[in-house]
């Protein structure tokens, strides 16, 4: 079933009009498009070179329109918070992030934005102007220190020095950083929680991030990962990976025991009783050196799948291509995918509620 664009504004007129206590609205910016396609990565990119005519097309000609369009709505309620994800939102050049950010009603007066970002196309002068603009939080996407790895993925070593001063910069002018870990990025065994452990210690030594999320890579945890997840099969799909869960919650622990720096940010998500395990096998993991109330803080849109979106957050997505579909939804409400293609024609697919 599809939207027309009168359904879509008039569902979320109607919802801004009448948000219960407690309910956030969130935008998400998407940017669909990556230099190349890491092996491991289970978004669908649309891979082009930076600058691109389909790439500047985007963002000069269907961006611009896709933000005019929902200008009303976002200009009902200044949203709760921004998040430009992506494919890589950080090949997004100054002039062009600031086009985006300067389209956006009240955007200097949401409280929560947040950029993700590669580290070999984070310059000095974009996290100048996420300083100017009073971004909250940046996410890198480091992955693995592995050489070997990174390249065998098919993924650009990155300048470690130079990625520290811009942290560091960063950090000195309030914005928490976050650095992705993906644990079993090559192997589901003992010696890709081994490749964990290292990646740790290294990142403690050579980025010491604000916080680190770790995305064990999800190919090892759903089987298969082409075919819908059926939540009444999710027990038997799970047991097949608990013993990878258990050693990956031991090594988080052991690491937080030893790091004079990070702990866990939620200790009930590495519990080790198998109950527990099995309440939450997918789950991400916080490793965070400041304290907990502001790295909450910083942290107020989780993105989610869809039919896990949170009750109270309502996300509007702008953006996508092709196989890169953003969706927005009214909690657990109306939900709706962004069906574009080439030429930036738009529909508005149901999201399956
Ligand atoms: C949407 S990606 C954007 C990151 C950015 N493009 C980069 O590569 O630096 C956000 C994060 O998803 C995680 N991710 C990618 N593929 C994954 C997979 N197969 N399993 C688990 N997490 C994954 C990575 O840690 C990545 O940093
Ligand atoms: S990990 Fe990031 S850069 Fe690599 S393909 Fe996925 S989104 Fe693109």
């Amino acid at each position: 079933m599809n939207y027309s664009f009168d359904e879509v504004k008039k569902q979320w007129i109607n919802k801004l009009n009448n948000m219960a206590q407690g309910d956030t609205f969130n935008l998400y910016i998407d940017n669909p498009f990556c230099v190349h396609k890491c092996e491991y990565c289970v978004y669908t990119p649309y891979v082009t070179k930076v600058n691109s005519p389909i790439f500047k097309k985007y963002y000069s000609d269907f961006m611009p329109r896709e933000l005019e369009k929902y200008k009303d709505i976002i200009g009902m309620r200044v949203p709760d918070s921004v998040y430009f994800g992506g494919g890589t939102a950080g090949l997004v050049d100054c002039k062009q992030m600031k086009k985006i950010f300067e389209q956006i009603p009240n955007f200097k007066n949401i409280k929560c934005k947040i950029y993700e970002n590669h580290p070999n196309f984070l310059t000095k002068e974009k996290v100048d102007l996420m300083i100017e603009y009073g971004f909250k939080y940046i996410s890198i996407g480091i992955q693995t220190f592995n050489e070997e790895i990174l390249r065998k993925q098919n993924r650009m070593v990155p300048e470690y020095t130079e990625l520290r001063e811009l942290i560091k910069h960063a950090q000195d002018n309030g914005i928490v950083v976050n650095c992705d870990i993906l644990p079993f990025i090559e192997d589901g065994n003992m010696k890709g929680l081994k490749q964990f452990e290292e990646d740790i210690k290294k990142m403690e030594e050579l980025l010491s991030p604000d916080s680190i999320t770790i995305y064990p890579k999800y190919q090892e945890l759903m089987e298969p990962i082409d075919s819908e997840y059926d939540q009444s099969k999710a027990t038997e799909i799970d047991e097949k990976n608990y013993d990878l869960i258990v050693n990956l919650r031991r090594s988080l622990k052991k690491i937080s025991r030893r790091s004079k720096l990070y702990s866990i940010s939620h200790e009930n998500l590495v519990n080790l009783e198998r109950e527990k395990i099995m309440e939450c096998v997918r789950g991400n993991y916080y490793l965070i050196k400041i304290d907990k109330e502001k790295f909450e803080e910083s942290k107020v849109y989780f993105s989610s799948s869809i039919p896990r979106q949170p009750a109270t957050q309502n996300t509007l997505a702008i953006g996508g291509l092709l196989e890169r579909k953003t969706y927005s939804y009214h909690g657990k409400g109306f939900c709706y995918y962004n069906n574009v293609d080439e030429n930036f024609n738009i529909e508005y697919e149901c999201g399956g509620n």
